[in-house]
This record gives C-alpha cells, sequence and structure tokens, in this order.
C-alpha cells in the first residue's frame, strides 16, 4: 500500500497572497485540496499526510493526517514521512501544483513497480527552452547544454520507503540546499528514472502561475461537468 505525502508548508512568499499558498483558492478550491482529490482518486493509497505551515494546522481538511511542517522543505518532507506510518512506496507531491492527475500518479507508481532496481521514479517534462549556462556574477554565457537530455523535473516523485528514509538521513545543510526528493536519492548512489508527464501539471510559484491554473483548473472542471451531463448517471 501507498502513502501519500503532500507538503502545504510553504509561505508562499513569491505569490504574495497573505495567506500560505497551499489555502489559496483556485476554481473554486484551495492549491492544497485540488492535490488531495486527486491523491485520493489513485487505487492503493492507504494515507495521506499532509505538511502545513504551524499556526494553519486547524485549517486541514478531513481524511488527511496534517502534521507541522518544517523550516525548508525537505524537512517538511521527513516530518510527513514520519507520520505515514508503514506505507510502501511513498509518494511526494507539492501542493504547489494543483493540476496533478490521478492518471499520472499512477503512471509514476507504475513506473516504480516495473523495475525493482529503482529507487525512485519522478514526474518530468523534456525542456523546449533552449538552456545557456551564464559565469556566475555576470552576463557572460559559457556554455548551451544540450537540450535533448534535460529534463524539468515535477511532483509526484515516488519512492522506496528505505531509499526515502535514507536520502533524508543527509545533514540539516544539505537538506536545505534540496529544491526536490530525488536529488538526496541520487547524491547517495540511488537510481532515479524519470516518467513522462504533461507541461499542464505547473507549478503555482508566482500570480501569473495562478492565473493559468485558474484558467486550466475551471477548462478542467467545466469538462467534467459536460462529460456529466452527456452521461447522466
Ligand atoms: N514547502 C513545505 N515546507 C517548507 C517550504 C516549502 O512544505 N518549509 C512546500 C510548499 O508548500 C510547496 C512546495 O514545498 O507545496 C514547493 O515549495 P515552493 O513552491 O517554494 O512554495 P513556498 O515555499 O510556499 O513558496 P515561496 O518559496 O515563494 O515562499
Ligand atoms: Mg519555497
Amino acid at each position: 500500500m501507498t502513502a501519500a505525502l503532500i507538503v502545504a508548508a510553504g509561505s508562499g512568499e513569491r505569490l504574495g497572497a497573505g495567506v500560505p499558498k497551499a489555502l489559496v483558492k483556485v476554481a473554486g478550491r484551495t492549491l492544497l485540496q485540488w492535490s488531495i482529490d486527486a491523491i485520493a482518486a489513485v487505487p492503493g493509497i492507504e494515507r495521506i499526510v499532509v505538511a502545513l505551515p504551524p499556526g494553519a494546522l486547524a485549517a486541514a481538511p478531513d481524511g488527511v493526517l496534517a502534521v507541522e511542517g518544517g523550516a525548508v522543505r525537505s524537512e517538511s518532507v521527513r516530518r510527513a514521512l514520519a507520520a505515514s506510518g508503514q506505507g510502501d512506496p511513498v509518494l511526494v507531491h507539492d501542493a504547489a501544483r494543483p493540476l496533478l492527475t490521478a492518471e499520472l500518479a499512477r503512471s509514476v507508481l507504475a513506473a516504480l513497480a516495473g523495475d525493482e532496481s529503482v529507487d525512485a521514479a519522478v514526474a518530468a517534462a523534456p525542456v523546449s527552452d533552449t538552456v545557456k549556462q551564464v559565469r556566475p556574477g555576470s552576463d557572460v554565457v559559457t556554455a548551451t547544454l544540450d537540450r535533448g537530455g534535460l529534463w524539468a523535473v515535477q511532483t509526484p516523485q515516488v519512492f522506496r520507503r528505505d531509499a526515502l528514509e535514507r536520502a533524508l538521513a543527509a545533514p540539516q545543510e544539505v537538506l536545505a540546499q534540496a529544491t526536490d526528493d530525488a536529488w538526496l536519492v541520487e547524491r547517495v548512489g540511488g537510481k532515479v528514472i524519470v516518467v513522462p508527464a504533461s507541461e499542464e501539471n505547473i507549478k503555482v510559484t508566482t500570480p501569473l502561475d495562478l492565473e493559468l491554473a485558474e484558467l486550466l483548473l475551471t477548462r478542467r472542471r467545466r469538462g467534467v461537468a459536460a462529460a456529466g451531463a452527456a452521461n447522466p448517471a
């Protein structure tokens, strides 16, 4: 059975909404609720643990186990993992990605289940921009990266429990540097694979991202409503 962790304990400084980002409403639900609803529709999920900002625990939605998050993202993952029981594998998702679908979560879980040598499988999309390296502190281009090998990594990320536990046992300063959990697995020699995902699974960071999420989720909700009208139960 799978344990699902949703990290929602960030403050959302770059969004600047005045409330924690996960609690901001888009297309009628909070960012957090969109992710919960997608994950709840995945077969084999035994528990959903949500890391929330201290002070927001009372805002925890029904049906999830809420824990207080940490000062950095990886610390929030570590706390949620500790509260998650024995579920294996462990799916980790950012509440900042409300466009998650149950279908994407299933395909990432299936990729891990399909290969015993793999420690982690991560949703990702091929990079479509040309990416250049610039010397730090200057405007001078030093390299153009081969786009063919570049993937923009998203969540969900799915881990074998022992691999994630080992990865998160890293020192505090390493945890503070991590922008995703798969990197922590890579740095202790684990094998990580990418699973193709839609670019539509955007991360809400800025007000522009929120506008885009509103548009995409409103379209999705209308699509579901239209399908329901066409096939009355
Ligand atoms: N997160 C968390 N605990 C933290 C920091 C981040 O659980 N201490 C979560 C966020 O809630 C989010 C995800 O990690 O779902 C990705 O982080 P990010 O997009 O950076 O969100 P915020 O940290 O909230 O935003 P900002 O950096 O703009 O403050
Ligand atoms: Mg942040």
